[in-house]
């Protein structure tokens, strides 16, 4: 059974699809074990705790300094000891020593195809706002393995959206999320749980 910690930082819809997932079976082989935030509002903590989940807030502000903030984000994840960390919307950089501790045992979910609008200031409803500015006519969604890059780390899976002339950022934002994240990234965790992704030469593949 995969252990995961699950990172947030807002609304957890994605957090609620893994958890749907794993109730439906659609995840098999892996349990939720605890979901940390950096923001002590986020609704996601709440999403946790209706599900008995162990959550807790890890945020910059309770930290003299950003070293001091991911040594402790960094402890707290070795102390939980995940077979697998999400980040399922977790809008602060994680630490270099924590990508180390966990090699490989860390994807995300990002809202655009990567390689397009991904990278330093492409989070959240910024992506969406960039996608439409540039006037592309297909966007969607990315999980990927972590590595010590801004996004850049090896694709797991991706879904594709169609851009509609009368979209905003929140109706793009609110379809990408429906139509791409909330399939691909429990389909991600389930393929990690069944055995069936390695990475070689910096590429995920599926076996
Ligand atoms: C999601 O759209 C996710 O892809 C995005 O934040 C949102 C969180 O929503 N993540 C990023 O932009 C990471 N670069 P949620 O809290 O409802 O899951």
């Amino acid at each position: 059974m995969l252990k995961l910690l699950v990172c947030v930082s807002g609304g957890g819809t994605n957090l609620q699809a893994i958890l749907d997932a794993v109730d439906s079976g659609k995840i098999s082989n892996a349990r939720v074990e605890a979901v940390i935030s950096n923001n002590a509002g986020a609704y996601a903590l709440k999403r946790a705790e209706a599900k008995g989940i162990l959550a807790c807030c890890i945020s910059p502000k309770q930290y003299e300094s950003r070293e001091a903030f991911n040594r402790a984000l960094t402890q707290k994840a070795l102390e939980l000891s995940p077979d697998l960390i999400v980040l399922a919307g977790f809008l602060v950089a994680v630490p270099e020593e924590m990508i180390r501790a966990f090699e490989n045992r860390i994807i995300n979910i990002h809202p655009s195809l990567i390689p397009s609008f991904c990278g330093v200031g492409y989070y959240g409803l910024h992506v969406h706002e960039a996608v439409l500015a540039r006037g592309v006519k297909v966007t969607g969604a990315t999980v990927h393995f972590v590595d010590c890059g801004m996004d850049t780390g090896p694709i797991l899976l991706q879904k594709a959206v169609e851009v509609r002339q009368d979209d905003t950022p929140k109706t793009l934002q609110e379809r990408v999320m429906e139509e791409a994240e909330w399939q691909i990234l429990p389909k991600a965790i389930d393929l990690i749980a069944g055995g069936r992704v390695t990475i070689e030469e910096g590429k995920a593949k599926i076996l």
